[in-house]
């Protein structure tokens, strides 16, 4: 039985940012989220946020998160103090604790496994998680005996410069026997460099205290600026793209391509240079996406290319061919086999099978049977200033270059619309309809023009 403990009180001062730094964007989440993803294979029974520092708009920002409770630090004295919160919360408690912080977003699940793991099988009263950094400054130091026995931790402001010398770092990631870790709580001090009330100072007094090293430094990379935020985006999609190329996908030019890793991607599809795919998306096999596309929250078929588009919140079926230069935005659903082309805008527009529109288009709050061909040109006027209407568009219709379709209308099956029609009434299936004026020829009239 675990409980998770996320440290998220402190002000985050560095980042210079009015919005609180646990509510920071990593790749389509904040770093909170990716804390509270990575612990959720282990099926915590309570995961407690420790808020204070804008406390009301990071629990505004988490309220959607299912099985998330807050304790409020009003004031933050420390790590310790901040654990020292959670006591009221569990009396009584028998398990196990793993604390976190909300801005080291990186740490994989196996990580946190690995040390619930040695924790529970060594029956530890605590298990810290530890790094030997070539670098170790501004940590606090791990000092084991041989058996990886921790000792004490001292931090970096408080060693000697003998002990400063000692690489093995705390990454500030525990497991704790909860009944232990609760008896010794209350008696912190905070008589060190800060007058902070250490939760390592607890760690020292617990008894076996036990240190596993982490295989990947790179997991314990603590977010404090904007600097270490692009860093910590860079691991991410190395990480991201990796995955998906060991997964079948080909990646081209892979440094020009960002990929949320809340995406996912089939078998055999191909992402061309300078394409960004993000949020819930989902690629399915046998596409090929960009050079040069924008894919948000969108479904894409089999088989499908993408050229130089943007697409968000919309659905692509199999076959379909999108771009080059094409917008589809606002729940669009083009069907199998469609062709939807350059400059070409949908928004909240279903198509049919093997429609096309193919050339300088706005189709908006329409919907299109199949077999339907949309002249080049083709506009919608879905919006009468107040309201949007839509436009319904039968099987086999079609319309010439340059019409407009005022709605709201509904044109039926096998219509055809004469180019450069205004059309703003209904028309039956299988007609034929033109509305623009009559061409007029005046014979000779430049020579009569002159003469006057
Ligand atoms: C802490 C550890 C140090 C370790 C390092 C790893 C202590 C005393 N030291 O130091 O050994 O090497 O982490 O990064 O624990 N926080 C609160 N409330 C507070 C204080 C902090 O919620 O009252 C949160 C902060 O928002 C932050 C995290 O706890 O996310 C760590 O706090 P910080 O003060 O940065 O600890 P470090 O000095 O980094
Ligand atoms: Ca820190």
């Amino acid at each position: 039985m675990v409980v998770v403990a996320i440290l998220a009180a402190g002000r985050g001062t560095r980042m210079k940012s009015n919005l609180p730094k646990v509510l920071h964007s990593l790749g389509g989440r904040s770093l909170i989220e990716r804390v509270i993803h990575s612990v959720k294979p282990l099926s915590p029974t309570r995961q407690m946020v420790i808020v204070g520092y804008q406390a009301q708009e990071v629990k505004a920002a988490m309220q959607p998160l299912p099985n998330v409770e807050f304790v409020e630090q009003a004031v933050q004295l420390g790590t310790g103090h901040a654990i020292q919160q959670l006591l009221p919360h569990l009396e009584g408690y028998t398990g196990d604790l793993l604390v976190l912080y909300g801005d080291v977003p990186l740490l994989r699940t196996e990580t946190l496994k690995n040390l619930l793991q040695t924790h529970q099988e060594h029956q530890n009263a605590a298990t810290i998680l530890t790094a030997h950094l070539a670098n170790p400054k501004g940590y606090g130091r791990v000092f084991c005996n041989s058996e990886n026995i921790v000792q004490q931790i001292i931090e970096d402001r408080d060693c000697t410069p003998a002990q400063k010398e000692n690489n093995r770092i705390n990454a500030g990631i525990y497991c704790f026997r909860w009944q232990d870790l609760a008896k010794v709580l209350p008696h912190l001090q905070a008589n060190n460099s800060q007058k902070e009330y250490y939760l390592t100072d607890a760690v020292s007094s617990l008894k076996p205290v036990m240190a596993v090293d982490l295989q990947d430094d790179q997991e314990i990379l603590g977010i404090n600026d904007r600097l270490q935020l692009a860093t910590a985006y860079e691991i991410l999609q190395k990480r991201v793209k990796e995955k998906w190329m060991s997964a079948g996908v080909t990646l081209i030019d892979p440094a020009s391509i960002t990929i949320d890793d809340t995406v996912e991607i089939q078998p055999d599809v191909i992402i061309e240079p300078q394409t960004h795919l993000r949020g819930d998306t989902v690629i399915h096999t046998g596409s090929r996406i960009g050079p040069g596309s924008f894919i948000e929250n969108s479904q894409i078929g089999e088989n499908v290319t993408v050229l130089y588009s943007v697409v968000k919140d919309s659905i692509v079926h199999t076959g379909t061919q999108v771009g080059p230069y094409a917008h589809l935005r606002g729940h669009a659903e083009v069907g199998v086999a469609c062709r939807v082309g350059n400059f070409v805008e949908l928004k909240n527009t279903k198509l049919g099978e093997r429609t096309n529109v193919a050339h300088l288009s706005y189709l908006g709050d329409t919907t299109a049977g199949s077999r339907v061909n949309i002249g080049a040109g083709t506009i919608t006027a879905n919006y009468d200033g107040v309201k949007k209407h839509r436009t319904i568009i039968g099987n086999s219709t079609g319309t010439g270059s340059n019409s407009v379709l005022v709605a709201p209308l509904a044109l039926g099956n096998n219509v055809y619309v004469a180019a450069g029609s205004t059309i703003t009434e209904d028309v039956p299936d299988d007609c034929l309809v033109i509305a623009r004026a009559r061409q007029v020829v005046k014979p000779g009239w430049r020579k009569k023009s002159s003469q006057s």
